[in-house]
């Protein structure tokens, strides 16, 4: 059977990582019952350059129409401030294809516990999951203005923009350690004090789970002081954003840690919790297994290849135990030398 896989480098360290991954997957899913076609197109910065549109419509049309979607980064200094934005294009892209629901799981393998900047003995076994809120909140809110003297944005969340992501947490929470713990700012915000309310309905739909709350600036300070002690995090969207680049500090690098997307639609897509990395662009030095362990949840989530997705992640550790890095990481392998070896784990 054939599945089309649209493929968005973007921009930045997108392209490179992107070619890393879909190298990787052409490898890996070679004899599998399933013919993976790849179809890129432009988005992002890329899209602006190219089409005068970060979203371009081709680009949303062929979207709609996938089996899923691998997103690389986009952005950079070259389009900051400018009236269009790569970043638009993403926030209309995850609007439209309703992407509500945004999955960061955090892990630090065994091999990255010397690496991380913070004591082996807190971090060993780390394991937890971020429930991003992706389609509302501050990012969508209307109204919002920006003034020469004053600017503001909204924080708006409605009853079911709140149920459905709580429901995915606790959904994800009963094939894990059960505990969901919902992130909010209750003692200030009104749109936390209705999540708050919303997320204690919703835990009565699962008796086997537990719900637990924390404010978001004391969430912060435990993720890294006792990551351990975390199963399933389900908060808003700034929030989630906030927390996940905070906890790419437990295995030192956003480099290795990747996420996925899912929707109303059915159409998933997989993508790093980090950005186009503008500093470190076209130097061919950028950490690719954030892109592809992205690649592998989704041959694991959408297309149910499971063993397909732990030979892929194996590889992808077991490199990284044979002392091959990326300087994300200390190492001095490039992008290309890093797949290769990955490739060559896999074969
Ligand atoms: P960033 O995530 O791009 O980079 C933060 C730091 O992490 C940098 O030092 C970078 O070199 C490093 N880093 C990130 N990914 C890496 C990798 N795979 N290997 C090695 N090092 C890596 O954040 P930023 O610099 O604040 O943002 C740059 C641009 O990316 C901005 O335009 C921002 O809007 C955009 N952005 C896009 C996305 C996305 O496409 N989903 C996510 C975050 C930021
Ligand atoms: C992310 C990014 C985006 C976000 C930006 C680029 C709009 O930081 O995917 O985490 O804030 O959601
Ligand atoms: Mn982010």
């Amino acid at each position: 059977m054939e599945k089309k896989i649209v493929v968005l480098a973007g921009d930045g360290i997108g392209p490179e990582i992107m070619s890393s991954s879909i190298e990787v997957l052409k490898v890996a899913t070679k004899a599998s019952e399933l013919t993976f076609n790849f179809e890129e197109h432009y988005f992002g910065g890329a899209g602006i350059d190219h089409q005068n549109n970060p979203l371009p419509e081709e680009t949303l049309a062929a979207c709609q129409s996938a089996d899923a979607i691998l997103l690389g980064a986009i952005g950079g200094p070259k389009w900051d401030g400018a009236a269009k934005t790569p970043e638009q294009g993403l926030l209309a892209l995850r609007k439209a294809l309703k992407l509500f629901a945004n999955i960061r799981p955090i892990t630090v393998p065994e091999v990255l516990l010397d690496r991380s900047p913070i004591k082996e003995s807190i971090v060993r076994g780390t394991d937890f999951v971020i429930v991003r809120e992706l389609t509302s909140g501050i990012y969508f809110g209307e109204p919002r203005f920006l003034g020469e003297t004053e600017a503001y944005d909204t924080c708006y969340y409605n009853v079911d923009e709140i149920k459905r992501i709580v429901r995915q947490a606790f959904t994800i929470a009963q094939g894990r350690k059960k505990q969901v713990l919902s992130v909010d700012k209750a003692n200030v915000l009104a749109s936390s004090k209705l999540w708050r309310k919303v997320a204690e309905e919703v835990a009565l739909e699962f008796p086997d789970c537990t719900l637990t709350h924390q404010y978001v600036d004391s969430a912060a300070m435990k993720i890294i002081q006792n990551p351990r002690d975390f199963d399933v995090i389900v908060t808003e969207n700034l929030f989630g954003d906030v927390l996940s680049d905070e906890a790419s500090v437990l295995p030192g690098t956003l480099g290795v840690l990747p996420s996925a997307s899912y929707g109303e639609t059915g159409i998933a897509l997989y993508e790093p919790i980090h950005g186009s990395a503008p500093d470190i662009a076209g130097q061919n030095i950028a950490n690719p297994v954030s892109m592809i362990l992205s690649a592998s949840l989704m041959l694991r989530q959408s297309f149910g290849l499971d063993a397909i997705a732990d030979q892929i992640e194996v590889a992808c550790f077991a490199t990284m135990e044979a002392g091959i890095l990326t300087s994300d990481l200390g190492g001095t392998t490039s992008t290309s030398a890093f797949t290769q070896e990955v490739i060559k784990r896999i074969k």
